[in-house]
């Protein structure tokens, strides 16, 4: 292990420096986030607990749900079987999966799935009724259910939006950031504090008490300069649970996608997803002399598995100097690329490439995050009253690297779960104590600098130097006096409280590991590394605990 020791002797601010709350309301559970876990768990838990309130930071259709295109994955073709994307998950996820969490998945997926088409969400069907599933990288059958060809999420995001709609009971809040859980005198969750940005009775920082809590509120991808998240995703949620006392898990577990649109050197913030289905209907990558480089580095060649594909391309960029390499969907034809791929089509063309006739330029960006909130089988994590579900938690189902269109899958199957338990345990309700910890704000202004030192030095590639070099820069961040208390600066104070997390996780695991990628330790190391860095605050004094476990694509569990 690194000889210099993780930060837990330091103190750390346990919440955002904020005003006092203006004004109070009551639910029985509030649900933060409002992509496919959020809304699948406010509308299942609707009639069941109570008042619930959906509350998210922008509209309703703003987080990365909306932003999906590849699909959802579930074994549900002729010849296909949940043992078999079992398989396919634990390879993937390179020994660090939940082996328990990654059966839940894949035998409760599918049904989960036939209820979102009851639901309203209309997948693209072949003329003859049945699902038309294509196949992505690290999946050896077609289960990917899509829709209008390539924005899945988009008609997903719709049919749950519409449900909601029917739904009077759950009340949704836009424009309201969860700034920070209130706790009861034992610890459990009493109430949330947020920042509305409304009219009237519920304008600026305000609470909800109320019984529970679901974390919804999806993923960390601004922490890079290059991601394919939208901007809302700023760690907010696993930032909140952090500073109630929650673990995080996992959080060296950063997914690169390995096509994403190449814009320029100084394009920064979301950039367009060339979705891997464009290579799972025949697409392939090319470098810069036209040689398929994918041939011979795998099994599954141009669909391997996201990290192997995102090495490869990245390491003939260092090697060649290059700032990205080529997919060439040429062949694929025009009627094909409209029908298929109309989102994608129309987004190359706005950015001058017309893949029918010019190769698409590609390079490795941020685009999940594996890791996150630990909860366990049914979504509960380590504070009574607190559950987490989507990318905000790290369910294990992920492991070192996600198989693709999982993740739209693990968000329906785990709020599904925590429906199941959370009416039976709701909490009294308790009245919040005062939190005496130090209050901390992060100036907005350096967003931009902490997005470059974290691509720099904790991205794609990664080095003890380097981290280390990164981990000094972030302190020099934190250090610089907060211009302004509001949005900016409480999304930037969570982002550096994940980036310094994420960092120190990374310089801990001293191997390479599905997508954690290390220059000084090329190589997978079960004897030693095999298992979860954890993280969490006691009091303002930060811990980390590393948990030993055996690997989880070794076990005799995984069926041939
Ligand atoms: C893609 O369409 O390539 C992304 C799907 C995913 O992230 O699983």
């Amino acid at each position: 292990m690194d000889p210099r020791p993780p930060r837990t002797t330091g103190r750390a601010p346990g919440r955002l420096l904020a005003p006092d709350p203006g004004w109070t309301t009551e639910a029985d559970v509030v649900v933060v986030g409002s992509g496919i876990a959020g809304l699948t768990a406010a509308l299942r838990l609707t009639g069941r607990v109570g008042r619930v309130l959906v509350v998210t930071k922008d509209v309703l259709d703003a987080g990365s749900t909306q932003w999906a295109q590849g699909g959802i994955a579930a074994a549900l073709g002729p010849g296909d079987s949940p043992a078999q994307h079992e398989r396919d998950t634990l390879v993937a996820g390179a020994g660090a999966c939940d082996a328990d969490a990654v059966r839940i998945l894949v035998t409760e997926g599918p049904d989960a799935v036939r209820e979102l088409i009851a639901l309203g969400t209309q997948f693209d069907l072949h003329p003859d009724g049945e699902l038309s599933l294509t196949r992505e990288g690290g999946h050896h059958r077609d289960r990917i259910a899509h829709a209008g060809g390539d924005a899945t999420g988009a008609e997903i995001q719709r049919s749950l939006i519409a449900a909601v709609a029917r739904s009077p009971e759950i009340e949704v809040v836009e424009h309201a950031l969860a700034v920070d859980l209130q706790l009861g005198a034992d610890g459990g969750v009493a109430g949330l504090t947020l920042h509305v940005m409304g009219e009237g009775q519920h304008d600026g920082v305000g609470a909800v008490r109320c019984r529970a809590v679901v974390l919804a509120s999806g993923g960390l991808g601004q922490v890079f300069s290059q991601t394919t998240n939208p901007p809302v995703s700023t760690g907010d949620g696993m930032a909140v649970a952090y500073r109630a006392g929650a673990v995080l898990r996992d959080l060296e577990f950063v997914q690169f996608h390995p096509t994403v649109m190449w814009l320029g050197p100084d394009s920064r913030g979301q950039q367009p997803l060339i979705s891997e289905a464009v290579r799972g209907e025949g697409a392939f990558l090319v470098d810069w002399e036209g040689r398929r480089f994918m041939q011979g580095v795998h099994e599954l060649a141009d669909l391997a598995p996201r990290d192997v594909v995102a090495k490869a391309i990245t390491r003939l960029m260092m090697e060649t100097g290059h700032p990205h390499m080529w997919l060439d969907a040429r062949h694929l034809g025009l009627e094909f690329w409209e029908r298929r791929f109309p989102t994608i089509l129309a987004t190359c063309r706005r950015h001058g490439v017309d893949p029918v006739a010019d190769l698409i330029p590609v390079a490795p960006a941020c685009h999940y995050a594996s890791g996150g909130v630990a909860t366990d089988l049914w979504g509960r994590s380590s504070i009574p009253g607190l559950y987490a579900t989507g990318e905000v938690a790290c369910s294990g189902v992920h492991g070192a690297n996600r198989l693709a269109s999982n993740s739209l899958l693990e968000g329906l199957v785990f709020s599904r779960r925590i429906a199941e338990v959370l009416p039976g345990e709701l909490r009294d309700r308790t009245e919040p104590v005062s939190d005496p910890r130090p209050a901390g704000l992060v100036d907005g202004g350096v967003r931009r600098a902490l997005q470059e030192e974290m691509t720099t030095r904790a991205g794609v590639l990664r080095s003890a130097e380097g981290l280390r070099a990164g981990l000094n820069g972030l302190d020099e961040l934190a250090e610089l006096p907060a211009a302004a208390v509001g949005q900016d600066s409480w999304e930037v104070t969570n982002l550096l409280t994940i980036s310094t997390l994420l960092a120190e996780a990374a310089l801990l695991r001293e191997e390479t590991r599905g997508s954690h990628w290390r220059e000084d330790f090329p190589d997978r190391d079960d004897a030693g590394q095999s298992g979860h860095h954890d993280w969490w605050l006691e009091g303002d004094r930060p811990r980390h605990a590393f948990r030993a476990g055996a690997p989880s694509d070794t076990t005799a569990e995984v069926p041939a």
